[in-house]
């Protein structure tokens, strides 16, 4: 069955110049298609909102600082399997522990600064498309 996830590339990615790295690995994916695309910087409210799971956390500050250090790159992508496969192709949160092959794995060494983001359930993927893409039918 088709799903709709939400991507965000932070702005380690942005700034490395990754995001085309990063958005051609997913456009490969056989049947998976980008239905929105855009570069733009996160104000408190949409990162509040967006990591409201993470509030109290001792990474939370940090997470919400560097996540407001420059612009990101938010797309909606579409497919089969695409919530747990973007997951996949990421990698685990801590980039060092991430398998070489993966995104997290092959640019990143700091878990903060691990280069995207996506949704982690269709639950989720409901959520945070919500915030990022209001007028998304
Ligand atoms: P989390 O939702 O646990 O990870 P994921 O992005 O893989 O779904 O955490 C959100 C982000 O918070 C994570 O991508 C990086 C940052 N973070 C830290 O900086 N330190 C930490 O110990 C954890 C767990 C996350
Ligand atoms: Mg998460």
């Amino acid at each position: 069955m088709s799903e709709r996830t939400l991507v965000l590339l932070k702005p380690d990615a942005v700034r490395r110049g990754l995001i085309g790295e990063i958005v051609g690995r997913i456009e490969r994916k056989a049947g998976w298609s980008i239905s929105a695309m855009e570069l733009r910087s996160l104000d408190q409210e949409t990162l509040e909102q967006h990591y409201g799971e993470h509030q109290g956390k001792p990474f939370y500050e940090p997470l919400v600082a560097f996540m407001s250090s420059g612009p990101v790159v938010a797309l909606v992508v579409d497919g089969e399997r695409v919530i747990e496969g973007v997951r996949q192709l990421a990698g685990p949160t801590d980039p060092i522990a991430a398998a070489p092959g993966s995104i997290r794995g092959d640019f990143g060494v700091i878990v903060r600064e691990n280069l995207i983001h996506a949704s982690d359930s269709a639950e989720s993927a409901e959520r945070e498309l919500k915030i990022f893409f209001p007028g998304l039918v």
